[in-house]
């Protein structure tokens, strides 16, 4: 898979600029501020019409314009496809995969994937759950896409529920169907979740017992908020959760409690593991995203590392740089790193590039 170009206008702080990517490696070098992440992160959006670094699409237009475009050539092994994303302050996103417009952004996923390494990246293992269900989330729908689908049903019926659990009457017919409608969209998530994390565990592990000179066994297991993945199970918990529900005004059960474990040996190192162990764990995790989805799709995705590779040690950039063989990659970066590969250097500089 591959961005071959891209066009970006009125995005960020870009008015104009057209660029040609190599295959290979692409270093984008140049002082803080200038604009290099900002180029991946329009890459970024041509695999899921989202930043990595905000919810807030509007964030990306031009402080003096009202509309961005990014606008590009991607290819994968089965296609050459034109991807135009149009991102306006007064209307909603609109995105064209070879001038027809999509009406599901899970239309768009999968077209091309991309894996991005970032110094957010340790939130996975060390801060709170959200990052742990993130990661996950972000994971499978690139795979999955209908994946993408169900979990916007479940949280429009979750954030239905709880509009309903905070209202002075609490209609227990209309509570009755959501749990319904939540539970069997939970059996079809929690499913796919499991399936997820069995595969990622055993590829994490491999990668993290090399990483760490066949020292450390990591261990990764779901953490369902739910004891069971079965509907009719799934029902009874949350008949069970329904008092505490309304005590709470807010749904206490359901997937949006997951969480995932991470272990070396017999300790949580969510907790307890050293800063050196949760990097390594950090970048097993996200090296085992790229062969996942080269297992899944037969295809590598594309590999972002946003200021990252500067602060890896020598092993780790080594080892990096072997994985990210024929893969096409961009690397941010303050200054020049020589790498013993072709690379195409980009020289950001001013709201230009060199
Ligand atoms: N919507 C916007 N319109 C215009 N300029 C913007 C917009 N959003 C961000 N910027 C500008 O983009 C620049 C930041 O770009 P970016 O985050 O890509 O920098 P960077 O080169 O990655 O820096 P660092 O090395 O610190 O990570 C800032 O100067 C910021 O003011
Ligand atoms: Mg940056």
């Amino acid at each position: 898979m591959q961005v071959n170009n891209i066009n970006l206008i009125n995005f960020r702080n870009y008015e104009n600029l057209s660029l040609d990517f190599s295959p290979n490696i692409n270093m984008i070098i140049g002082q803080n501020g200038q604009g290099k992440t900002n180029i991946v992160e329009a890459v970024h959006f041509l695999s899921f019409a989202k930043s990595f670094r905000t919810n807030k699409d509007k964030e990306v237009i031009n402080f003096e314009g009202n509309t961005s475009y990014i606008k590009s050539i991607v290819t994968n092994e089965a296609d050459e496809n034109k991807i135009d994303i149009k991102i306006s302050k007064d209307s909603k996103k609109a995105i064209n995969v070879d001038n027809i417009p999509i009406s599901k952004i899970s239309d768009l996923m999968g077209i091309i994937n991309v894996v991005v390494f970032s110094p957010e990246d340790t939130k996975i293992v060390s801060d709170s759950p959200i990052y742990r269900r993130n990661f996950m989330d972000k994971e499978i729908s690139q795979i999955r896409p209908v994946y993408y689908n169900l979990l916007l049903d479940y949280n429009k019926t979750l954030n239905n529920k709880n509009t309903l659990l905070k209202s002075q009457n609490i209609d227990m017919i209309m509570l009755d169907i959501y749990d319904e409608q939540l539970a069997d969209i939970m059996e079809k998530i929690i499913t796919y979740r499991d399936t997820f994390i069995k595969t990622i565990s055993e590829i994490a592990k491999e990668t993290h017992y090399i990483i760490s000179s066949k020292k450390e066994n990591l261990i990764i297991e779901y953490k369902s908020n739910l004891k069971s993945s079965i509907k009719s199970d799934i029902l009874s918990e949350l008949k069970d959760a329904r008092a505490d529900d309304i005590r709470h005004t807010v749904s206490t059960k359901g997937i949006h409690k997951d969480d995932i474990m991470l272990k070396i040996g017999d300790i949580d190192i969510r907790k307890y593991g050293s800063q050196g162990q949760k990097k390594t764990a950090t970048i097993s995790l996200k090296l085992s995203e790229i062969e996942l989805i080269h297992n899944m799709k037969k295809e590598y995705p594309i590999v972002i590392l946003d200021d990252i590779f500067s602060e890896l040690d020598i092993t780790r950039r080594m080892m990096l740089i072997e994985k990210l063989y024929n893969i096409q990659t961009f690397i941010t970066t303050t200054e020049k790193i020589d790498i013993n590969r072709d690379i195409k250097y980009f020289e950001v500089k001013d709201r230009n590039v060199y």
